[in-house]
């Protein structure tokens, strides 16, 4: 009966070992190939430009992204829960997340790697430049990137111009 404890701790420490071992090789082949990003879709009035420029700064950071056409905007974000305070231009839809405006990039991917509760992520307005608000010669605004949800909303990020402040 003394032997039986003794042992019984070995094949715990072996399979502890073991199972170090294969969570460290899992991580290992998993790291190359991360998830796929899942696809965007942007809906924009047909007559704003700042719009397409920011499509431009997303999809330079690795977005596929669809780009919708509709003078019907408004309905849109009343659809999908962007609160009338944190309106900007174009509505963005990816991964289950609403993302209003100027979002930078860089927001995006820690969205949906983080996956926090709420709705989405919104620049509200137009922050001289912000991704895609760029204007030469022109200081850049400092603003906030918002989580918003129906339990409230959060400062997510701050930003002064593309760079995190
Ligand atoms: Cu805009
Ligand atoms: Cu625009």
């Amino acid at each position: 009966m003394t032997s039986h404890q003794p042992i019984s701790m070995i094949s715990r420490r072996a399979l502890l070992a073991g199972f170090a071992v294969s969570t460290l090789s899992m991580t290992a082949r998993a790291a190359p190939a991360a998830e796929p990003m899942p696809k965007m879709l942007v809906t924009k009035d047909p007559t704003c430009s700042c719009c397409t420029a920011w499509v431009e700064h997303i999809r330079a950071a690795g977005f596929d992204v669809d780009v919708v056409e509709s003078p019907e905007i408004n309905r849109l974000k009343a659809r999908l829960g962007v609160p009338q305070t944190l309106v900007s231009c174009h509505t963005a839809e990816i991964g289950g997340y609403v993302i209003e405006g100027h979002v930078p990039s860089e927001m995006i991917k820690r969205l949906l790697a983080e996956k926090p509760e709420g709705r989405g992520l919104a620049v509200p307005g137009m922050p001289m430049g912000s991704p895609g608000m760029e204007v030469e010669d022109m200081e850049p605004d400092t603003y906030e990137v918002v989580l918003f949800g129906p339990s409230g909303q959060r400062t997510y990020a701050r930003y002064r111009g593309g760079r995190e402040a």
